[in-house]
């Protein structure tokens, strides 16, 4: 078939990218003219497994192309899908749909009466019905569920497909789109448009409250003497909780959970049916940072004024350079505001940090970042750091204290190559150091 994907950010790209793997011809679409000379050469801005490889496969094989016309898009595509982003407006906490409505208008304009235009960027409820109506073009939605570092994986292999559709036509042609995907067993639900697009919205809103739920068992743990990664251990092992999702840490950032939450508490209220209780999730995942600030105050004492603090981690999460809403950069903002000397190290997402924090300290090796440190944070989990022998490490820094942030280094390992280590989620810190 022949597919158009309009916005070609992390998510448009590797839509397109996994549709020509699964034969169909591409054509991606996007405003920004070097974003789509990068990936005409088969560049990818930025960093995602496999996501490069398949671009360059499907570039040269001629299945994919990319273009900066919404005319040449509207006479190519017999299905048009959105993947723009919806950011968070600064007034509200609402989403932005400027651009789902400048797709929209753009394809209203240039597509072929009979087409298609399916939605996958996450949008308040409610939106699917109106862009059908203001638009007057035929519309399905298809959100999306991937995860970065996974995006791959998880669009040619995802756990379940969610088809909101209006009428048979839209989703035999959906059905067509994934043949393969479905061929494969992958769960299919249809739904109208208002619960499609409110699985997204909740999927993320369920992920984002089970990891503040484990973060407030680990504020818990501090205050009464407990260990939360045995805690969350223990919780795991019941089948209907599970082990995912239930790592205690400085908690979620990313372009996704903290945005979709604020916006889904605000469409709720629209909706008079406040839920109350995401606020209170977005508060217990602010306040692990704060607790991050604190115990480096207190391993520093009395404040972080003048002190050496290396941060290992600047992308949310490990197997990304996305920094937006780090909760490692925002721990690091911090402490440079009250005082401290601060040098941050990453794997990957160093260029976008320097770009964002640009007073922050950077060393390009593990080895730089910890030669001289008083304090050390470990705030993203990259593998990288999980390998770091505590022996040498306390070879280079000058004083050996660390706090653990995301609760995965062998603390008794640590404290006895010398190291004070303070994990969050316990009550107090493990060896001596100095
Ligand atoms: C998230 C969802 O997992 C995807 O299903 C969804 O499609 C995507 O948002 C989206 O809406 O586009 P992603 O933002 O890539 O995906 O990241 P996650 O893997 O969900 O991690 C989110 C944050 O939670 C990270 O900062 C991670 O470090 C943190 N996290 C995750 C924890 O603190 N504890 C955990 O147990 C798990």
């Amino acid at each position: 078939m022949r597919l158009t994907v309009i916005g070609t950010g992390y998510l448009g790209a590797t839509h397109a990218a996994c549709m020509a793997e699964l034969g169909h011809d591409v054509l991606g679409v996007d405003v920004d003219p070097e974003k789509v000379a990068a990936l005409s050469a088969g560049r990818v801005p930025f960093h995602e497994p496999g996501l490069p490889e398949l671009i360059a496969k499907h570039t040269a094989s001629g299945r994919l192309r990319f273009t900066t016309s919404f005319a040449e898009a509207g006479a190519f595509g017999e299905v048009h899908f959105v993947c723009v982003g919806t950011p968070q407006r600064a007034d509200s906490g609402a989403a932005d749909l400027g651009h789902v409505d400048a797709a929209f208008a753009a394809l209203a304009a240039h597509a072929a009466p009979d087409a298609l235009v399916v939605g996958k960027s996450t949008v308040p409820v409610g939106t699917a019905e109106r862009l059908a109506r203001t638009y007057a073009t035929e519309v399905a939605w298809n959100p999306e569920f991937l995860r970065e570092g996974f995006a791959v994986e998880d669009t040619l292999r995802p756990d379940r497909l969610v088809f909101g559709v209006e009428s048979a036509r839209a989703e035999t042609i959906l059905r067509a789109v994934y043949a393969p995907v479905l061929a494969a067993g992958t769960p299919l639900v249809t739904a109208d448009f208002p619960t499609a697009e409110l699985v997204k919205t909740a999927a993320n809103a369920f992920l984002a409250t089970k990891i503040s739920f484990i973060n407030a068992m680990a504020e818990v743990c501090e205050a009464a003497g407990g260990d939360v990664r045995t805690l969350a251990e223990a919780l795991g092992h019941d089948d209907r909780i599970g082990p995912k999702f239930l790592r205690a840490g400085i908690g979620f950032g990313g372009g996704c959970l903290p945005k979709d939450i604020r916006a889904f508490a605000h469409r709720a209220d629209e909706l008079g049916v406040p839920l109350t209780f995401l606020r209170e999730v977005d508060a217990i995942n602010m306040r692990r940072r704060d607790r991050v600030v604190e115990l480096a105050r207190e391993l520093c004492g009395p404040d972080v004024l003048g002190a050496r603090v290396t941060v290992l981690g600047a992308a949310f999460k490990p197997g990304s350079d996305d920094i937006r809403d780090s909760p490692a950069l925002a721990v690091a903002a911090r402490l440079r505001l009250e005082g401290a000397d601060v040098t941050v190290h990453d794997p990957e997402a160093m260029d976008n940090a320097r770009k964002a924090f640009p007073l922050l300290g950077y060393a390009l090796s593990l080895e730089d970042a910890l030669r001289g440190a008083d304090l050390v944070l470990h705030l993203t989990e990259w593998p990288q750091f999980r390998a770091i022998d505590p022996e040498r490490a306390a070879a280079l820094v000058a004083r050996p204290r660390i706090v653990d942030g995301r609760g995965v280094l062998d603390a008794d390992r640590w404290a006895a190559a010398g190291w004070r280590l303070w994990a969050l989620g316990t009550p107090a810190p493990v060896g001596e150091g100095h």
